[in-house]
């Protein structure tokens, strides 16, 4: 089954084809990410404009790069929640016209459980049930995945998302955005236990996770230092405030897992492009005995693909959207 997938929840327009759920055929990324750099973040209205321009090509150059036509295509698929809604609209208008052009089903994706479904097209033996942390500019999830469409969330971010925390921090110290890769990049060499800062816990909910405390943090000790006309060291303060953040997650996950019985850890979204991040899993993994599966850096960011992936077992579990399909801004995995 040829599925055709668009994702416009933040700054990446995408369109691919995949085929079966595991099989990328096409995969079409467009980044406004430079666009909105200039912001330090993304501009939503900005956003929705360059969806506009740019999904119509995308859907093209995707059939072409298939080496597919149009009457080959079984059902479109489209991330309808969670994003920046005027973004959401765009993928969810433009599919709702392909489906109805091409009188093919249309299914509805959750953002998150494409992300998910990124890992089904890296590992083709990977099968749930698994533990998955999700982590992207947007959300921060443990997800107790006990089937392709049956997800539980074990704990979340009360406040900001791990990858807004990367974000933020890069652009305190004058990194440009999104930050993640600069602060990944700087962070090497440095030394990660030059500068405290704080890993926090929430009281009576040991999966849930914060990471406001932490940018706090990092901007209070780059000012108070500014103010002194101290030198910080930034690969050391990038090194210190990656390891607080992967102290976050990694023991979290892991501790989710053993608990659940599970044997299969998988990680999923942007920030799982972290070289600490996926170091300090692989090595607890290895300690517990379990399987680690993080999707390679090509499947971490927004990109049609996973929609396709996960389009393909919702709709094996009989999901389909009317041409009343809506976007939302957030929902529930
Ligand atoms: O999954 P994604 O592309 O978009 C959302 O669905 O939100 O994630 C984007 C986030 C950004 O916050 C970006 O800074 C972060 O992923 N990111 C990273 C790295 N590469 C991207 N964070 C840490 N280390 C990286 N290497």
């Amino acid at each position: 089954m040829k599925i055709l997938a668009f994702e416009t929840t933040c700054d990446e327009t995408a369109a691919a084809i995949v085929e079966d759920g595991r099989k990328i055929l096409s995969d079409q990324i467009l980044s406004q990410a430079s666009l909105h750099a200039v912001y330090g973040g993304v501009v939503p209205e900005i956003a929705s404009r360059c969806h506009i321009e740019a999904i119509s090509i995308l859907a093209r150059r995707a059939v072409e790069a298939a080496g597919i036509e149009k009457k080959d295509i079984d059902a479109v698929a489209v991330s309808y929640a969670p994003g920046l809604i005027g973004a959401v609209l765009v993928g969810v208008n433009f599919a709702k016209s392909c489906a109805l052009a091409l009188g093919v089903p249309l299914i509805p994706v959750h953002h998150i459980r494409g992300h998910i479904a990124a890992n089904y097209l890296a590992y083709p033996e990977l099968e749930p049930p698994f533990l998955c942390l999700a982590i992207s500019g947007g959300n921060t999830l443990l997800v107790d995945v006990r089937g392709y469409t049956d997800m539980k969330i074990l704990g979340s971010t009360r406040d900001d998302a791990a990858g807004e925390c990367f974000d933020k921090t890069a652009r305190v110290l004058g990194l440009p955005y999104p930050g993640g890769k600069p602060i990944d990049d700087l962070s090497k060499g440095g030394d990660d236990s030059r500068y405290s800062f704080p890993t926090a816990h929430v009281d009576g909910s040991p999966y849930d996770m914060s990471f406001s405390g932490l940018k706090t943090a990092v901007i209070n000790l780059v000012h108070n230092a500014g103010q002194k006309g101290e030198e910080i060291n930034r690969a050391d303060l990038a090194a210190s405030f990656t390891k607080s953040v992967s102290d976050s997650l990694v023991p979290r996950a892991m501790k989710a897992a053993g608990e659940l019985g599970y044997g299969k850890i998988v990680v999923a979204g942007g920030v799982a492009a972290n070289s600490r991040i996926r170091a300090d899993f692989t090595s607890a993994a290895e300690k517990a005995g379990c399987n680690l599966y993080i999707p390679p850096l090509s499947l971490c960011g927004d990109n049609g693909a996973m929609i396709g992936a996960q389009a393909y077992y919702e709709y094996l579990a009989g999901t389909r959207a009317g041409s009343d399909l809506n976007a939302y801004a957030t929902m529930d995995i």
